[in-house]
């Protein structure tokens, strides 16, 4: 399947006030399809009965980051994202650490300026960035403590992250999340629309994607983020 052409649309009539739905979203069977056709790695992805995208890669034990940078995707990682989401126009990659943007483009943010990133931000309050024209944001946070060390970071609040995506976020946007925990995230902002497993190779780390998509729903008084 080509990558469709398409535009994002959405009407704004008063600020934080979304009306329709965006247009461009493709289905997820689309993406899976879409995944198959182009990404040159085995079907492993699947609708679930509940209507989620479920599944598992198996990365293989080709384990070399080419920016050498601790805790940088696995080598495939971006190319298999890529093929599940052609329709996206403006990526972001938070938590960017030295990502390979030859392979996915898109404008970075992190908070070591040694990364020389687009926006020198901390990922829980993104003042610099301008989150609203994203149409695609990949997160590869820290996942431990043992991991901030590496980073010189304290630990990540990850609702703390996920809320301040999901205030400015356009509907039909969509987070993917590389992590070892399901962040907790707020159901009226976002739709957890898919878990894929990531196995690498013995004695690495299991890690699980997840793929927000986010909703029209507007905010309402205080809703606490939740646990799903
Ligand atoms: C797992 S690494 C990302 C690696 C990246 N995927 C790659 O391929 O190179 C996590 C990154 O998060 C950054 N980081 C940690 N805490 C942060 C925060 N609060 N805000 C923004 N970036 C942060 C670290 O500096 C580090 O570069």
């Amino acid at each position: 399947m080509d990558a469709p052409s398409l535009t994002l649309e959405y009407t704004d009539s008063a600020p934080g006030v979304f009306h329709a739905a965006p247009s461009c979203a493709l289905s997820l069977s689309d993406r899976i399809a879409n995944y198959q056709a182009h990404s040159g790695f085995p079907g492993s992805l699947f609708i679930g009965e509940d209507g989620r995208m479920v599944g598992t890669w198996v990365m293989g034990n080709d384990y070399r980051v080419k920016s050498t940078y601790y805790g940088g995707y696995p080598p495939t990682y971006l190319r298999r994202i890529k093929a599940l989401f052609p329709d996206k126009i403006q990526c972001l990659h938070l938590f960017s650490g030295r990502v390979d943007r030859s392979v996915f483009p898109g404008a970075t943010v992190d908070s070591n300026p040694a990364t020389q990133p687009d926006y020198l931000d901390d990922a829980h309050r993104l003042e610099n960035v301008p989150v609203e024209d994203f149409d695609l944001v990949l997160a590869d946070p820290p996942y431990s403590v043992e991991d901030c060390d590496h980073y010189q970071c304290t630990m990540v609040k990850r609702n703390v992250v996920m809320d301040a995506l999901g205030k400015r976020l356009k509907p039909g946007a969509h987070v993917v999340w590389l992590d070892q925990v399901l962040p907790m995230y707020r159901k009226t902002d976002f739709r957890a629309e898919g878990y894929i497993g990531m196995v690498k190779s013995t004695n690495h780390r299991f890690r699980v994607i997840t793929i927000f998509c986010k909703q029209n729903q507007l905010r309402t008084g205080k809703t606490a983020a939740i646990k799903n």
